[in-house]
């Protein structure tokens, strides 16, 4: 096989290599493209742009493939907790024992919030969006960490995880207590991750919830498929963020933002509103499916299709079995489930999406496990963001542990007005 591409432009051939990634997928290297021909490579919303090197997670989108760190999200899922495996997306590869205890311990040590941090919660208005105070939260946290601004060796980067990782969630369940008009909730040392999260968002004074273990272990399974997912929308944008050396909290804040919207993590909120427009309005699924292919209404199949996995998204597969199971085991009956079943069906049978490849993506089940661990629509894209913290992060730190990184600075194909004259107000 040849490890080198030619490209002939204007009548002159150009060499180029070809980079082979540890799977064998291959790239062209172009980065000296511009300086040896003058031209650039065009390519709208990044399709087939290899943005970066990165040993953190493997999708092959055509098998339905994920692996962290070279491990199946299959075995993650079954196996391993949220804590471990966020350790092993960080540091690449499963954590010791006493690495493990060291991390936990160091969640627990940084559970709370700066009580001058609680106080901002104070200035939001009820109805905020808690995407919004995550965002902003995040970014204040790093007013309160001048020693994390520079990380220069692994003991301050673990701690900077797990500062992170750990506050992130307390922050999350105290902007839905603020929104509910429930006093904030203390984090307690003795829980675990999950049950730690479950507690500050359900507990009130003086009454105590404890989450099943079917629902911990739902929250752990949820968090474990959000963990990473290679050059998505939001990891694009914290590794751009980074790329400038902002700092870890900086670029994660702006990972939230990308986050939010409903083509990505967003669309775990607008599948629940898409099924229960349906359920309310007693519309067959079959004729909604039919307004979304006429195109002209821009409606889409929320929680349908995907950039990368053209046969299935195997985060789907694993919450669609993990939901069914822990309706059955909780007793609970969700219409919405049924809705969501029926509209797979006629989906994966009609040509329309068939012939567009599209499947249920990992946002397509995750709002019917949300909701039967009680969690609230308007967290939903929250406990994303709280899933996928320790994707960002290790991200962020790969690009910051790497000698030859440069800020990203992306170039344009120009198609504004060419040179014309400022004209006065009196004139226009
Ligand atoms: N419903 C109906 N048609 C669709 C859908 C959909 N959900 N997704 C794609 N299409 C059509 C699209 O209109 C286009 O048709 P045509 O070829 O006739 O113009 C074709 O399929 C190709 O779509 P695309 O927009 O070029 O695909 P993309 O790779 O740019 O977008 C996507 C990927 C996930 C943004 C898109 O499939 C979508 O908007 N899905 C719904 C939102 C969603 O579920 N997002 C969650 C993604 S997974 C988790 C995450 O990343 O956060």
């Amino acid at each position: 096989m040849s490890h080198t591409c030619r490209i002939e432009l204007d009548g002159t051939p150009h060499e180029f290599p070809v980079v082979e990634g540890s799977e064998k997928e291959l790239s062209i290297d172009i980065s000296t493209l511009r300086d040896r021909t003058g031209y650039i490579t065009l390519d709208d919303g990044y399709s087939n742009t290899g943005s970066c090197k990165s040993a953190v997670t493997y999708i092959d989108g055509d098998k339905g493939i994920l692996r962290y760190r070279g491990i199946p999200i299959e075995q993650l899922a079954e196996h391993s907790t949220f804590v471990e495996t966020a350790w092993l997306v960080i540091w690449g590869r499963l954590p010791t024992e006493q690495e493990m205890e060291r991390f936990s311990r160091r969640l627990t040590m940084n559970q709370m919030m700066h009580e001058s941090l609680r106080s901002h919660f104070a200035g939001f208005p009820p109805n905020a969006p808690p995407m919004a105070i995550l965002s902003a939260m995040i970014n204040a946290m790093s007013c309160y960490e001048p020693q994390m601004m520079d990380i220069e060796d692994d003991n301050t980067m673990e701690k900077a995880a797990a500062r992170i990782i750990s506050k992130v969630r307390t922050i999350a369940a105290a902007s839905y207590k603020m929104s509910i008009g429930q006093p904030l909730m203390y984090p307690h040392p003795e829980y675990k991750y999950c049950e730690n999260f479950l507690h500050m968002m359900f507990s009130i004074p003086y009454r105590e919830y404890w989450p099943t273990p079917e629902v911990s272990r739902a929250l752990n399974l949820f968090l474990i498929l959000h963990a990473d997912h290679e050059q998505n929308c939001s990891t694009s944008t914290v590794r751009m963020v980074a790329s400038s050396q902002a700092n870890m909290f900086a670029s994660c804040a702006a990972g939230v933002c990308a986050l939010w919207g409903p083509l990505h993590g967003g669309a775990n909120v607008a599948v629940i509103e898409m099924l229960e427009f349906i359920k309310q309005s007693g519309m067959k699924v079959s004729e909604y499916i039919e307004r979304v292919k006429q195109k002209d209404t821009k409606l889409k199949l929320m929680g349908f299709g995907h950039r990368v996995y053209k046969n299935f998204d195997p985060r789907a597969k694993i919450l669609k079995d993990a939901a069914d199971k822990m309706l059955a085991r909780l007793n609970i009956s969700d219409p919405l489930l049924d809705i969501a079943q029926q509209m797979e069906e006629v989906a994966l049978n009609d040509d329309y999406f068939i012939e567009r490849k599209l499947y249920p993506n990992v946002d397509f089940y995750s709002g019917i496990t949300l909701r039967a661990m009680g969690i609230p629509l308007n967290m939903f894209t929250v406990m994303f963001a709280i899933g996928r913290m320790p994707g960002w992060i290790a991200n962020w730190k790969e690009l910051h542990d790497d000698p030859k990184s440069r800020i990203y600075r992306p170039r344009q194909v120009y198609t504004g007005h060419t040179l014309r004259d400022y004209v006065p107000v009196e004139q226009r």
